[in-house]
Parts: C-alpha cells; structure tokens; sequence
C-alpha cells in the first residue's frame, strides 16, 4: 500500500485545489484569446478576466481598477516599493521597513539605498514583532513609504499593521505597503478599515492557486512609472498579455480561502497547540520561535546544537516534509536573516524548522506526524538531545 506524504510545508507553496484547477483548464481550452483583442472572443475572455478583477476587489473592498494581476508576490513587492519610492522623490527619500521582510521586499530596498534613498529598519523583539514605538520615532515628514509584512513567513509572527498605519498617515504622507503573501486568506485583511495598508502583494501559490501569480492591490488607484513597458495593459502600470487563466484561479482560490477562512484557522491552532505541548516535553533541549500570538499556520522550532537537515532528512525517511526556517534560505549554509534579528541563542540558530498547515491537511496526517516526531526526537536523542 502506497505511504501517504504528510506535506508541512505550504507556506512555501501549497498544492492547488481540484476546482482551481479545474477552472485553470476551462479557461485555457475555452477562453484562450488575449483578453485585449476586440473580437468575440476576447471580449468573452476579458469579461472573465474582470470577473476575477472584481471578485478579488471584492474581497479586498476596494474598486477592481486598484487590483493588478502580476507574477507573483515578488514581482508584487518590487513594484510597489520600486515604484511607489520613485515616482514620490518629490516628497523626500526616506523609507522604513523591517530587518526580518522577505528577500523580495529587502533586496528592492537595498537597490534604492544604492540610488541614494534612506533607508531605516525597524528592529524585532524575541517574539519577531516590530515595537510601534520605534516606528514612531522614525518616521519624518519627508518619509515616502513604509513596508511591512503582516505575517512572517518564517516564524509566524504577526505584525500590528492597523496600528502601524496609525501612525504613517498621522504623522507623514507615505504610502504603506504591507506584504501580505503569508496572511491573505489566513487573517483578516481589506481595505475597509479607516486606517490600514495604501497597497498590498498577494501570492497565488500560497493560497493552494498557482505558482507565477499574484496581485498588488491598492486602496485608491494609484499611479506610478512602469518597469513593465509595452502594451498598457493593466491600467498601464504593468504591461504585458494578462495571463487570464492565473487570473481566474487566483481569484478562485481566494475566494474559498478566505470562505473557509474562520474553520481552518480553528484547526490550524488546535495543531499548532498540540505539537508545541509535545516539544515543550523535551524541556531545554527544544526552543519554539513561533508564539501564540503569531499566525496558527506556521510553527517554527529548533533543537539545542542540531542542524535542520538532520530532522529534514529523518522526517523525509517516513514521508513526512518539513522545511528549514524558509524555502529561500534553505539551500543556502548561512543562518537566515530572521533568525539573526530574532537575536537566538547561538545553540539554536543552526536548526530551525518550519511546519506550516494547508488545506489538504487532515487530524489523521498531525496525529501521525506526532508519532514520527516523537519517534524521530527519541532517535536523536542521547546523540542530540541531553
Ligand atoms: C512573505 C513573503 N513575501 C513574498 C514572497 C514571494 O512570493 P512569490 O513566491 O509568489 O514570488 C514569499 C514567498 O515565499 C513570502 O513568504
């Protein structure tokens, strides 16, 4: 009988869903024409393509001309930070994000700071979340843009965003961007509260749609100098033929995510709560980066004195997939940048592992993932674990 695989590893990527899928070929064997076309057929094409627009729009509660499809969360997150520093100039240079963003959102900084802008990061606790006192006392009058992510993809912490745009737009006129791959459909986020983020990246793939989609979204239109030169499409603001077939998925996995928004996160916390009294059974030997109060699906953790591929690779014998803190920094021997800011005691940064839950999970996968992981931390102990 073939071994089922335990994936815990969705916040790298997930598995699309069948009916997303579905809609994904229906689309590309029906409605292939380019949605710019003004035959029969592209109009037919374009009229799904600002289904998808409006139902995201939806979701989001802003108007479909402030949702922009794009590759994915790393285009979304070059173009807003690239874009929104260079076509505000005039209004100062400065910029402040967080030492523990994503590598999307960090190396776009850092190519500004090359062109001369300012850029300033707000440090994290042991918890992995931003003081708002620090944030206060950096952002200036001539601050153009703050990013920060909501969720962090390698430990879960949440960040306190509507907080957060409190304080920008009380005190600068900077746009806020907030990076939302690994909170979208998992937190509650739109545009509707009075204050809250001028712009955010969404991923498709992390939402069990597709890898090469996503969308940069905004509460009012905003404009800025393209990278994308060509066509015109998207409102102008990234041209290109839209891939409608992405569109229509994205926007169908977005709509069951955030529909079955409230259930999976009561599973996901009841996993995250169960397999952290089973590692706090370990005592010392097991430190738990991800807290209560960060996002139920991720749970970061790490073993004293352990490297992460150990576990990887002991988990991966009885089909059970887990990863390193994340996919980007996994291949990579140097400890990630998230786990240098969270300031963690040298004994743990060499080891740690990220569970994260999908919707293809069931109670029957985590009762026996903990079986393999009590099974797996016995092995190693005596050698490892004191
Ligand atoms: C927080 C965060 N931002 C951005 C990205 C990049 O998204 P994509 O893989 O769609 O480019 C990721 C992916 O791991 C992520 O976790």
């Amino acid at each position: 009988m073939e071994v089922k695989t335990i994936y815990l590893d969705n916040s790298a990527t997930t598995k699309p869903l069948k009916e997303v899928m579905q809609a994904f070929m229906v689309v590309n064997e029906q409605y292939y024409a380019n949605p710019a076309s003004i035959h029969a057929m592209g109009v037919e094409a374009n009229n799904l393509l600002m289904r998808a627009r409006e139902q995201v729009a939806d979701i989001l509660q802003t108007e479909a001309k402030n949702v922009l499809f794009t590759s994915g969360g790393t285009e979304s997150n070059n173009t807003a930070i690239l874009g929104l520093a260079h076509s505000n100039t005039h209004k100062g240079k400065h910029i402040i994000t967080t030492e523990i963003e994503h590598p999307s959102v960090l190396e776009s900084v850092k190519q500004l700071e090359k062109e001369g802008f300012e850029v300033e990061y707000l440090p994290v606790d042991q918890n992995g979340v931003i003081s708002l006192d620090d944030l206060r006392a950096k952002v200036r009058k001539d601050t153009i843009l703050v990013s920060i992510m909501h969720v962090n993809n390698e430990m879960g912490a949440i960040q306190p965003i509507f907080e957060a745009a409190k304080i920008i737009h009380n005190m600068s006129r900077a746009a806020f961007h907030v990076d939302a791959v690994q909170s979208f459909g998992k937190l509650p986020l739109a545009f509707n509260h009075e204050d809250g983020p001028d712009c955010i990246s969404i991923s498709g793939h992390k939402i069990h749609g597709f890898k090469g989609s996503g969308v940069l979204a905004f509460r009012t239109h905003m404009k800025w100098q393209p990278y994308a030169l060509g066509g015109g499409q998207e409102y102008g603001l990234r041209s290109g033929t839209v891939a409608v077939p992405q569109a229509v998925a994205l926007s169908k996995a977005a709509r069951i995510a955030v529909e079955s928004r409230v259930d999976q996160e009561k599973k996901y916390r009841k996993w995250h709560d169960e397999i952290c009294l089973q590692l706090r059974e370990y005592g010392e030997a097991v430190h738990i980066l991800s807290t209560p109060q960060g996002a139920a699906h991720i749970l970061s953790f790490s073993i004293r004195d352990l490297k992460g591929e150990v576990i990887i690779n002991a988990m991966q014998k009885r089909q059970v997939i887990v990863s390193t803190s994340s996919a980007c920094s996994s291949k990579q021997t140097k400890t990630s940048h998230v786990v240098e800011a969270l300031k963690l005691d040298e004994h743990f940064k060499k080891g740690v592992i990220r569970l994260s839950f999908g919707a293809y999970l069931s109670d029957e996968d985590i009762a026996k993932f903990k079986d393999v992981l009590n099974e797996v931390l016995m092995e190693l102990k005596g050698e490892h674990i004191q």
